[in-house]
């Protein structure tokens, strides 16, 4: 039934950096870093990470956490190779009491998504009662908290809710001064992703609108969107979280669409390949002080006969290149990885954790 240890122990979470200066824009200047991959061992599904100068140069991450309470686990670091976990958005019963009455290991809290905005962390996600059906949209409580101080378990909000039939939902603040919910509607019904503008404070929502259907991989999901060089950027998932799993993207001029498909999707996938990080996909981009880009996604080490997994769904990192007005290329995903000269190493993560 199980991996040997000692092939779990072998891959977790050891890094060793080279010492080399990180600083300057890092093409190619100072040597490559090395880390291995998975970067959260265990059961750390559909991660999603920014970078906030303003709060001491720290990456955060967050992750799904189903049925599991404290839910919504946040990791934070400094230099991209120590990360702690410094809490739960989900902390006190009265944030979300439904999650109390959802059953199934495929309910409650599915793929966040963790973005710093106006001097604020905000989490956007949806609670799914897997027992009712996906046109229902009491199946769909979507969710925004938002907080301060992540480190204080208390600065999270309860959860303010918003009507949307579908889930992964995400927000996005556009240069004009407009907030965005882009989220995968159900797929009995679409697939698609959808969006809408909103008000985050109290859960108004505007009209929904498909932006792009995907490239017709199963259940287009996970969306995000980001703006660079002039570009909506449309990043989802799709394929199923199983060993079809993949990084599509699209862009557009316009945050409304329409999206075009990258010519070379997917950007990111282990699908038919005998690699032992399969399921690879539902990523999320961020970038450090340097500008250098990074991925995040979902992986299983279970490879390639994907049988037996005991860790779960674990989050893997990648380095990526986005050269300017053009796409990103990712590194493909496997244990040992070369990247990007990382930030200098900083175990200094205020907090209990
Ligand atoms: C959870 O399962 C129990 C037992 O099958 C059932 O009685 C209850 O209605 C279910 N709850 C929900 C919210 O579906
Ligand atoms: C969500 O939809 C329900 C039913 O249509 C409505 O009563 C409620 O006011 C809506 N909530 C929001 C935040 O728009
Ligand atoms: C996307 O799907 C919707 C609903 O199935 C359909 O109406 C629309 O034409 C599709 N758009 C494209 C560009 O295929
Ligand atoms: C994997 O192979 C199947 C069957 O040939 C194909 O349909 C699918 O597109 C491939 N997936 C990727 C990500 O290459
Ligand atoms: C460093 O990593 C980046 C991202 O993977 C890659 O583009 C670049 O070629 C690598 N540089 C070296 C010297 O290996």
């Amino acid at each position: 039934m199980f991996l040997p240890a000692a092939l779990i122990l072998g891959l977790t979470a050891a890094v060793s950096a080279s010492p080399g200066p990180s600083h300057g824009p890092g093409h190619g200047k100072a040597p490559n870093s090395t880390f291995y991959n998975p970067i959260f061992p265990g059961f750390y599904p559909d991660p999603s990470c920014i970078y906030a100068p303003e709060r001491d140069d720290t990456f955060f991450c967050a992750s799904s956490s189903f049925n599991a309470f404290p839910g919504i686990p946040i990791h934070a670091s400094k230099d991209l190779q120590n990360w702690k976990l410094i809490g739960h958005v989900f902390n006190r019963q009265e944030q979300l009491p439904r999650l109390a009455e959802t059953n199934r290991s495929t309910s409650g809290i599915w793929a966040p998504t963790l973005r710093y905005h106006d001097d604020t962390f905000w989490l956007v996600t949806t609670l799914v009662d897997d027992d009712r059906p996906q046109s229902d949209i009491s199946r769909w409580d979507n969710i925004i908290f938002k907080a301060k101080d992540p480190y204080n378990p208390k600065s999270w909000s309860n959860a303010v809710h918003f009507n949307f039939t579908g889930y992964d939902t995400e927000p996005f603040w556009d240069v004009d001064g407009k907030t965005y919910i882009t989220g995968a509607h159900a797929w009995q019904v679409g697939p698609y992703i959808e969006q809408a503008e909103v008000n985050l404070d109290t859960g108004a929502v505007g009209e929904w609108r498909i932006i792009w259907n995907g490239t017709g991989g199963m259940a287009p999901e996970g969306p995000h969107i980001y703006r660079k060089d002039g570009w909506y950027y449309l990043l989802a998932a799709e394929g199923g979280t199983g060993v079809n799993h993949m990084v599509t993207m699209a862009r557009s001029k316009k945050i409304g669409g329409p999206y075009e498909s990258n010519p070379s999707n997917p950007v990111l996938s282990n699908a038919n390949t005998t690699s032992l990080f399969q399921t690879v996909g539902h990523a999320d981009l961020f970038h450090d002080a340097n500008g250098n880009w990074w991925a995040v996604a979902l992986s299983t080490r279970s490879g390639p006969e994907y049988l037996h997994y005991p860790m779960g769904r674990e989050t893997v990192m990648t380095a990526v290149g986005w050269p300017k007005a053009d796409w990103p290329a990712f590194t493909p995903i496997s244990g040992k990885m070369s990247g990007w000269p990382m930030p200098p190493e900083a175990t200094d993560i205020p907090g209990v954790g």
